[in-house]
């Protein structure tokens, strides 16, 4: 999820000094108060600037709606303009301080994307604002952010019943909105809900106390803002460092890179590495100001480890006695971020920390109605939306439930040809089923069955539109193979379609699971020995990849048969094209279902400039080269 901008991190330590630092969150929309709260805030803690605040007292003569008051809602949405812009993300984080403590608040737009926008701004928040007009009450909106907080491991809610002004002040009318909430927050989990009557406008119990709530005796927004209890106390929880790099920078010094997630690390701890259980010890803890000796949550440092084992970047290192879980199969909640639907068996690379492994959705268990907080069954997921997920990952994964460790246990998955995040993920558990399964290690192997016919087993995948001639010359490859004596397998998408495939269809779905199963197919294939060649439309970047990394990085050979549509449709073989132009055919490859051509294929045909026999001699040219 986004980080906070470096500059904010620069601005907390300006001299040296630490203050405890609280990031949290404001849930509602701008007509809850949101934007004059947060205003009232950076207003009253003096850490606005001059010339905004100049700008801001002539605006709101001008447009103000407060009378001679300065409007603080016109200053927050003037910095609106100038908030940070992740990709997708639209959150902006603002920072002030107060004698006692430093704040980061995370301001999300309460608007149409607000899942995502909010679950990026409370990822690293400790406590939430959730903000309630005193004449409206609790409101759907208000249960959705709140269960949105929930998941996302936030454990402190202060509930901001604003405009009181609106409501004359009246206890009653806070005290029953107080109670609704509270019946309806039993089943999230928070640790503590401090309700507080307020007026951002008019500056009620947010930094000074109110005359006009004497039946109010609790603290002000501020002082609960600067003494609740967020201690996430990351330094009690067991030891979690990811490594971010191997620092080598000559052949006697060999140290890991990264930052404390949790937990203490000291010189002479025994240390473990959570994937292999490879184990050494701590020799020093190098930071840029020289050694020390011992590293907390937080603290970016360099481990030198007594002796030799294998680490790489990704790898967690922790202490012995507190391992994580390390799986391949597991359950998580997943935030789908992209306009392009989830589909289950899509191949993904999902980042957990500093680690990284392809990884795809293999069932939705369920997803979640934010609103009504119901479960309902589906196949995928659409922007927005929340499921229950079970993940399978090409490599084992380390991992803390995120409800024990919002570092380790939070993950990105993202979208291997736009390289944008398509979801975020909270993990729930592992799935032990596949680890009750073991490889079976088997004398005779790939190597040894390639041996005996003397070739390089290897797919050559042929991708391209419909007509473009791929059956014609992977027909053509293949004699030319079996005729030098070579063993061949041709898997054709047509024929496949009429077997193991036949329950598929065309729909983007559908063909992600057709590419799954022909990649698992010719792997078997590879392991048996053979030059398999596979002729499939494959419209889409990330399955080619999936089937890429099936196998050895020179096993996979792509040739892009290139043929422009205009093309395709002129020779149209099968009489397709005809039926999806006249509407007879949905999903139609290059009609009306895109095609995303490779850039990086092994070999390309220029299947117009070049006859088939041509186009075959060619490939069989570079197999023999390569
Ligand atoms: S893929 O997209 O999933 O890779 P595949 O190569 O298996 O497709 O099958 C494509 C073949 O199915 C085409 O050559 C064509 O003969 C036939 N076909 C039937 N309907 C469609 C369609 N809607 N889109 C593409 N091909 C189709």
């Amino acid at each position: 999820m986004a980080d906070l901008p470096s500059t904010l991190d620069q601005i907390l330590q300006p001299t040296g000094q630490e203050k405890e630092l609280l990031r949290f969150l404001t849930c509602g929309s701008v007509d809850d108060g949101k934007s004059s709260l947060i205003g009232r805030l950076l207003y009253d803690s003096k850490l606005i600037f001059e010339d905004q605040l100049s700008a801001v007292e002539r605006d709101s003569r001008k447009h103000g709606t407060v009378g001679d008051e300065v409007d603080l809602a016109l200053l927050v949405d003037g910095l609106e303009a100038e908030r940070e812009q992740g990709i997708t993300i639209d959150v902006a984080y603002r920072y002030f301080t107060t004698p006692r403590r430093a704040f980061i608040v995370a301001d999300t737009p309460g608007h149409e994307q607000y899942t995502r926008n909010m679950a990026t701004g409370a990822s690293t928040a400790d406590l939430a604002i959730i903000l309630v007009d005193a004449r409206k009450g609790v409101l759907t909106q208000t249960k959705r952010h709140s269960y949105i907080c929930s998941m996302l491991g936030i454990r402190s809610i202060v509930l901001a019943v604003n405009k009181m002004d609106l409501v004359d002040f009246a206890g009653d009318r806070f005290y029953q909105i107080v109670s609704d909430y509270v019946g309806f927050a039993k089943t999230l989990g928070f640790a503590t809900i401090s309700p507080i009557p307020l007026s951002a406008r008019y500056g009620d119990n947010v930094t000074v106390r109110s005359e006009r709530t004497p039946w109010y005796d609790g603290p002000t927004l501020i002082q609960q803002l600067e003494t609740a209890d967020v201690a996430s106390d990351l330094s009690s929880r067991p030891l979690r460092f990811p490594v971010q790099w191997v620092n080598r920078p000559n052949l006697d010094f060999r140290g890991f890179s990264g930052t404390v997630a949790s937990g203490t690390v000291k010189v002479g701890d025994d240390v473990v590495v959570a994937a292999t259980g490879a184990t050494a010890k701590i020799a020093r803890v190098v930071t840029f100001d020289g050694d020390r000796d011992r590293a907390l949550p937080g603290d970016a440092v360099t481990l030198i480890l007594g002796s030799e084992i294998d680490v790489t970047r990704g790898d967690l290192l922790t202490h012995p006695d507190a391992r994580p879980e390390c799986v391949d199969q597991l359950a998580a909640h997943i935030l789908w971020m992209s306009q392009d639907e989830m589909l289950p068996g899509r191949s993904y690379l999902m980042r957990v920390g500093t680690a990284e492994t392809p990884a795809s959705i293999t069932t939705l268990r369920h997803k979640i109605d934010v609103n009504t907080l119901e479960h309902s069954s589906g196949r995928t997921l659409a922007l927005n939306e929340i499921g229950l997920c079970n993940i399978s990952t090409t490599h084992p994964i380390a991992f803390d439930p995120y409800s024990e460790n919002r570092r380790t246990g939070a993950f990105v998955l993202i979208d291997r040809t736009t390289n944008a995040t398509a979801g975020a993920g909270m993990i729930s558990f592992g799935l032990r089923r596949a680890t009750n399964i073991h490889r079976q290690h088997h004398a005779v192997d790939k190597a040894a069955r390639a041996a005996l016919s003397h070739q390089k087993p290897r797919i050559v995948w042929f991708t391209g539109l419909s007509g473009s001639g791929k059956s014609t010359i992977a027909d053509l490859v293949e004699k030319s193979l079996h005729a030098r004596g070579m063993y061949t397998m041709l898997l054709d998408g047509d024929n496949l379609r009429h077997g193991l495939n036949r329950d598929l269809g065309f729909t983007e779905a559908d063909r992600v699971e057709n590419i799954r199963r022909v990649g698992e197919v010719a792997k078997l294939f590879v392991e048996a020995g053979l030059l398999v060649i596979c002729c499939f439309i494959s419209p889409f970047e990330s399955e080619r990849a999936m089937v890429r990394a099936l196998v050895e990085p020179d096993e996979f050979v792509e040739v892009f048969v290139d043929v422009p549509i205009e093309e395709c449709i002129k020779r149209d073989p099968k009489g397709l094209y005809k039926k999806a132009l006249a509407g007879e055919l949905q999903n139609f490859t290059g009609i009306n279902s895109p095609y995303q051509a490779p850039t990086e294929s092994e070999v390309i045909i220029d299947g117009v400039a070049q006859s088939a026999d041509r186009a075959a001699e060619q490939i069989v040219t570079w197999l023999l080269a390569h």
